[in-house]
């Protein structure tokens, strides 16, 4: 028996959701689960690799064998990324809040008699994925986004694949009834440059496992980091 296929090799994986406060006690969410992206940190971790994963509000244990940092806005998740840098590859599976509100209060909102709902005002956050996937200097050798649409799946993927310049999208349609966000199973599609692999409907740990493998194989001859 040989050493395990990513031994030596570190790799960056998000996971979850982030929230985005809009005061003390509300805030902005989205209903994944981590499931998927705490999966893939496990079946690195079993090939051997130094893995960090970086988390935001979820109800799962820290996997065993992985480096947990835990975060809870968008903002938070790009430093602990950026901290966790140079790695060798880096899987971007967390569903990062695209817009925070423009500054969260620091009292509680107060439903006034009469005064009507608020208007919350938002702004874009920070792109993790593209920022890592352009970095100019330690830019990890395979960066790996995923796509969670609920239209157009492959055509959204391929758009983001180019977009947000990383080397592979795995894409899945998160409609409500495929029950993927925070669901057991999932059905994904690898966007690479060389083409579309839809893969059957797996459990999420089959998921990461085949993906974990895939990793590998593509870090398999490189020396560098
Ligand atoms: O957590 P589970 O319940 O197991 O569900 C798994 C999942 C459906 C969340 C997962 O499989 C998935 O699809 N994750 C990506 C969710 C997402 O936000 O996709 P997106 O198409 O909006 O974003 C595209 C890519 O950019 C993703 O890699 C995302 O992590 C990244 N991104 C997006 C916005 C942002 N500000 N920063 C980012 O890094």
């Amino acid at each position: 028996r040989g050493e395990p296929r990513l031994a030596g090799r570190r790799v960056v994986v998000t996971s979850g959701p982030t929230h985005e406060p809009i005061d003390p006690v509300r805030y902005i969410a989205n209903r994944s689960s981590g499931k998927q992206g705490h999966a893939i940190a496990r079946a690195l971790a079993a090939l051997g690799a130094e893995v960090t994963l970086v988390s935001g509000p979820v109800a799962l244990p820290d996997p065993a064998g992985v480096r947990t940092v835990h975060v809870e806005t968008a903002r938070e998740m790009l430093a602990a990324v950026e901290a966790a840098m140079p790695s060798d590859a880096a899987v971007f599976c967390a569903a990062v809040a695209d817009w925070r509100t423009d500054g969260a209060g620091a009292e509680k909102m107060k439903k006034e008699a009469g005064g009507g709902p608020p208007a919350l005002r938002l702004v874009e956050n920070p792109d993790i994925l593209a920022t890592v996937a352009r970095r100019a200097e330690g830019r990890p050798a395979l960066v790996v986004g995923f796509a969670a649409e609920t239209t157009k799946v492959l055509e959204h993927a391929r758009a983001k694949l180019a977009r947000k310049g990383c080397d592979w999208i795995v894409a899945n349609d998160v409609s409500a009834a495929t029950g993927v966000m925070g669901g057991d199973r999932n059905t994904v599609h690898l966007v690479t440059g060389e083409g579309v692999e839809s893969w059957p409907t797996m459990d999420k740990d089959a998921v990461a496992r085949a993906l974990a493998e895939r990793i590998a194989d593509a870090l398999k001859d490189r020396q560098w980091v």
